[in-house]
């Protein structure tokens, strides 16, 4: 279709350079934006249109499956810059048409796996892989890291994302940036925010109090922007309070940037907000991915001067601020191929600390590799390395445990391994039938549970102990079912049962792999294991990451980045999440209205209540005497034990600097998390029975070995939102520190007086 538009747009690429255009350099930023026509400045903060596609323009920029573009201004030496997703790494096509080279990337953990290293130099270190996968495929900005809270354990999303506490939250996510950005590429810090759920998420307004707003729900994003500085910040589809995330000059403008000193730019989600004029004018710089009245919209306001000329320029300034820093405006030509190699092994080593050993009774784990193993459950063959949607990567291989085991020299019993194969193949050709070549997979079809009576009955017989993969895949657009995908299934519970029965009658233990990206329940069957691993979705190489930790290679050391209730009903946002028990999911855009305002009818749908305030996970069970939790936040076992003591807090300029010494106590090396909560008094505001608000990882530990463990908590990191002044306060009173193992435990404790 050959609009106007499409003239307008072609035009302004083809204006050839003219004597005396100046061309885009450090120091004359201003000055181009002087010599841009309306058209062009609105040409930039609209995303790559597909006229411009369809014209052959970004056939040399943008690789495919990337997900955007920033439109080029040749005539000015404005180059494009190019976006691709995401969280877990670089996602762009593996093939491209007529060019026999692979572009697969690196599948890394998910995010709630890597926030469950609680090491921030090792995600750095995967921050940096993923840098520089993306420079070494023409990507400039990563959309990622996404930190939206864990506020539900059905959110479809909560995979991509960190964790229930938003210092973790922060701190992991600084980490990442710092790490990615270290290449030269820049980060997309997302969704910009109280994007909790996916359920009409185009359209949903979260009502909530400043306070949980502030403490909970910006608290990541502000300590991400105050430490890392990312180059970009996406805003978020929602409402807040009935005001458009993307559309808010409070939340873009005088909160992000005038209160955080945020510099960078911010771009839309990827068809959020109703109003581009009021997007630009709230401080959102870009809109993506761009549409021709969006467009439109832009020039006619900029000509009617409805879009004050002095925003659309402050964005524009932003935008070539960015463009300066990027690889592609520096001239750098990457060869187009990664290492996929060494970063395999720093996907590893992030997995290896990411998972949690949830259960090991009577030492079931580790299991010497001249054991012979029956592998069940389906997930053991079909391993999910990670999500679905744009959290999704391309890549190489994934190493399922069959895999991973055989690698480590395992023996697998060959009867139970031959029957999966058989079962698998079949499966796997119905399932290839359904899923067909839709790269998004939202209900990814996979392959239905088996119970083999017999052949377990004969395998605990022969083998030395089982093993079964329960897996669950989802991701962006839909909120998960609580009956298929928080509870398990009768199948799933009848392989448990009779896989447990079978082996213990002879003696020999159960261990089951969680291969989840979100939490499921676990308190229905956890008395039939022995031992359970929380393996999360660990990136390609997560059979090798389980072998290692079920032969002991590696002690784990990963902590939760969220409580794991007793049953989805003590959730504390159960009432107000939306409707999940039901077999029909909403569509994501199912009742967006066209003229872009809150529809105020259906609870959960169209408004979702914030009720808990700021007692979000933790924050709840363990103020509200719910303490009987399956696992408390920040739990975590190892094939060791640590033992935390003297610790002391010491006042130091700006804050306290709190030691505390770790010691080894058993027979094994291994790493341990030192938490740290702070009780607040009860002044004028209520508290939470605590707070993190410091963590550190020790290094690895030999048998009998200590290490002082020293962490910084500045004084502002103390302080409660007060909603009648409209600030932050600190109570006078008695603060005590607690150096923990979780949530829960009282490890070390030190009183602070503060008046
Ligand atoms: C997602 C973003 C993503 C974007 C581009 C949107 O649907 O919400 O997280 O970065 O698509 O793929």
């Amino acid at each position: 279709m050959l609009s106007v538009l499409f003239l307008t747009a072609a035009m302004v690429f083809s204006t050839p350079q003219a004597d005396g255009d100046p061309q885009l350099h450090e120091g004359n930023v201003k000055e181009v934006i002087a010599a841009m026509t309306v058209e062009e400045k609105c040409m930039l903060l609209t995303g790559g249109r597909a006229e411009m596609f369809k014209s052959g323009a970004y056939i040399k920029v943008k690789p495919p499956g990337a997900a955007g573009v920033i439109n080029y201004i040749p005539r000015l030496g404005v180059p494009a810059i190019v976006l691709a997703d995401g969280p877990a790494g670089v996602r762009i096509r593996p093939h491209r048409p007529g060019d026999p080279r692979t572009f697969y990337c690196t599948g890394f953990p998910i995010g709630s796996m890597i926030s469950s290293t609680w090491n921030t130099e090792l995600v750095y270190q995967a921050g940096v892989a993923m840098g520089e996968e993306a420079r070494d495929y023409t990507i400039d900005v990563l959309l990622a890291p996404g930190i939206n809270i864990h506020r539900n354990p059905l959110c479809g999303r909560n995979f991509e994302y960190y964790s229930e506490d938003p210092f973790l939250t922060g701190k992991i996510a600084a980490a990442m940036i710092n790490g990615v950005e270290s290449q030269g590429v820049g980060t997309s810090l997302k969704h910009y925010a109280v994007n909790n759920q996916e359920t009409n998420r185009l359209a949903n307004n979260s009502i909530l109090s400043e306070r949980a707003l502030r403490e909970i729900y910006l608290k990541g994003f502000e300590i991400a922007v105050k430490e890392a500085q990312p180059w970009t910040i996406m805003s978020s589809y929602n409402y807040i309070n009935g005001e458009h995330a993307s559309q808010s000059y409070r939340l873009l403008t005088t909160i992000l940037r005038d209160e955080w000193g945020f510099e960078g730019v911010v771009m839309s989600d990827w068809g959020a907000g109703y109003d581009p004029v009021a997007q630009v004018s709230a401080g959102n710089d870009l809109i993506q991915p761009g549409k021709d009245w969006i467009y439109n919209a832009l020039v006619k306001a900029a000509k009617e001067g409805t879009l004050k000329q002095e925003d659309l320029d402050k964005s524009v300034e932003r935008v070539l601020n960015m463009a300066l820093k990027t690889h592609r405006y520096k001239g750098y030509v990457p060869a187009e191929k990664t290492d996929i190699e060494a970063h395999a092994k720093v996907c590893k080593m992030v997995a290896d600390e990411g998972v949690v050993l949830l259960k090991n009774e009577n030492a079931a784990l580790p299991v010497s590799n001249s054991q012979k193993i029956a592998l069940f459950g389906v997930t053991s063959y079909d391993f999910i390395a990670g999500g679905t949607g744009s959290g999704n990567v391309h890549r190489p291989y994934v190493v399922d445990m069959k895999q991973g085991l055989s690698d480590a020299g395992f023996m697998l019993d060959q009867t139970v391994d031959k029957f999966y194969a058989g079962y698998m193949a079949d499966e796997k050709q119905r399932c290839d039938r359904i899923n067909g070549e839709n790269g998004w997979h939202i209900d990814r079809e996979r392959a239905i549970e088996v119970v083999p009576e017999d052949l377990i009955k004969k395998s605990a017989e022969t083998a030395d102990a089982a093993f079964i993969t329960i897996g669950r895949v989802f991701g962006e657009g839909r909120d998960r079912n609580y009956h298929y995908s928080y509870l398990l299934t009768d199948d799933e519970n009848r392989l448990i049962e009779c896989v447990s029965k079978a082996f213990h009658a002879k003696g020999k233990k159960l261990t089951v792999i969680l291969n989840i990206g979100g939490i499921v329940d676990v308190c229905t069957w956890r008395d039939k294991a022995d031992a359970i691993i929380l393996c999360w979705q660990p990136g390609m190489e997560g059979g090798h990451t389980l072998a290692s930790v079920i032969d002991g290679s590696v002690n784990p050391s990963g902590h939760l980045p969220a409580t794991i209730s007793t049953s989805y009903k003590m959730e504390p946002t159960v009432d107000n999440f939306p409707q999940v028990y039901t077999d029909k999911p909403f569509n994501y855009s199912f009742y967006r209205q066209l003229d872009g305002s809150v529809r105020n009818l259906i609870r959960n749908i169209d408004y979702t209540l914030y009720q808990e305030d700021i007692y979000v996970g933790y924050r709840y069970f363990n103020t509200f005497n719910k303490k009987a939790v399956a696992y408390p936040f920040g739990y975590g076992l190892s094939y060791t034990d640590f033992s935390f003591d003297s610790m002391t807090c010491e006042q130091v300029e700006g804050g306290w600097k709190v030691r505390v010494k770790v010691t080894n106590k058993g027979k094994v090396a291994g790493k341990d998390v030192v938490q740290l909560y702070v009780k607040a008094p009860k002044g004028k505001l209520d508290q939470p029975e605590r707070e993190l608000k410091g963590f550190a990882k020790t290094p690895l530990l030999d048998p009998g070995q200590s290490a002082d463990v020293e962490m910084f908590i500045p004084k502002e990191s103390i302080a409660s939102y007060d909603e009648s002044v409209s600030g932050w306060v600190t109570a006078p009173g008695t603060y005590t520190f607690v150096a923990a193992k979780d949530a829960q435990d009282d490890s070390c404790k030190q009183k602070i007086r503060i008046d």
